[in-house]
């Protein structure tokens, strides 16, 4: 098992805006986010380990075909919340504490791997998504759901102003990210790619959201 030393969260912790993802994740789920956790999720089966699970906002979307889901999160009040979820989900959901880029799990004994809206927020994400291809098992499937940096230029002009501020209120949130290039650079192929404009929030303008599914890219000896 790699990186099973989880003594230091402390640099995750962010209880500001824990307590304001409380709230703003439920008017996302109202405002569209569920049916794009359905679509994430569907059709997955076996064990599953999910990173970053913030308040478990994924747990009531998995499928009954899943067995498992080990869900990993560094931030202790949305750890909490995640137990919470984690009792009323309907299938077996396993709270850990944990980060990215050191998954508290053995390598490849996963089936699948879901990141949701959280490759903004890793401080390394290409350590992040190598250490999820390491929990995966090689016939295992990446799902992402994320929002990402604009095709427009002046909105990504805008997105590059406001990271340093936003990441600091944001719990490390970078808006500008091209994750599904980030996905493709760490090793995977990406099978789909469903790229769409959304507005999670009511006083947020729509932007640019990936949901794909990736498998990792079969090393050559
Ligand atoms: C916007 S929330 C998304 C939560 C959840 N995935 C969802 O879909 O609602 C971002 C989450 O990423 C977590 N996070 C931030 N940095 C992380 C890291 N390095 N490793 C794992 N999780 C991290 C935060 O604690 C938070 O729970």
């Amino acid at each position: 098992m790699v990186g099973a030393d989880v003594s230091d969260l402390a640099q995750f912790q962010h209880p500001r805006f824990a307590r304001m993802y409380e709230r703003i994740s439920a008017e996302s789920e109202r405002r569209g986010t569920a049916e794009h956790r359905d679509r994430l999720l569907s059709g997955l089966a076996g064990r599953v380990i999910e990173v970053g699970a913030g308040n478990g906002m994924n747990f009531g979307h998995y499928p009954d075909t899943v067995t498992e889901v080990v869900a990993v999160e560094p931030d202790d009040h949305l750890r909490c919340l995640a137990e919470q979820a984690a009792a009323r989900a309907e299938v077996p959901v396993r709270v850990m504490a944990g980060h990215a880029t050191a998954l508290p799990v053995a390598a490849a004994s996963f089936d699948a791997a879901v990141a949701s809206l959280v490759l903004c927020s890793v401080s390394d994400v290409s350590a992040a998504l190598a250490e999820l291809r390491r929990a995966l098992k090689p016939d295992g499937e990446l799902r992402f759901f994320e929002h990402v940096r604009s095709d427009k230029p002046w909105f990504v002009l805008l997105q590059d102003t406001i990271t340093p501020l936003w990441s600091r209120v944001g719990g490390g949130c970078h808006p500008n990210r091209d994750t599904a290039a980030a996905v493709s650079a760490a090793g995977f192929d990406i099978d789909e790619l469903d790229r769409f404009s959304f507005a999670p929030l009511r006083f947020f303008p729509s932007h640019a959201h990936v949901l794909g599914r990736a498998r990792p890219r079969p090393t050559t000896q």
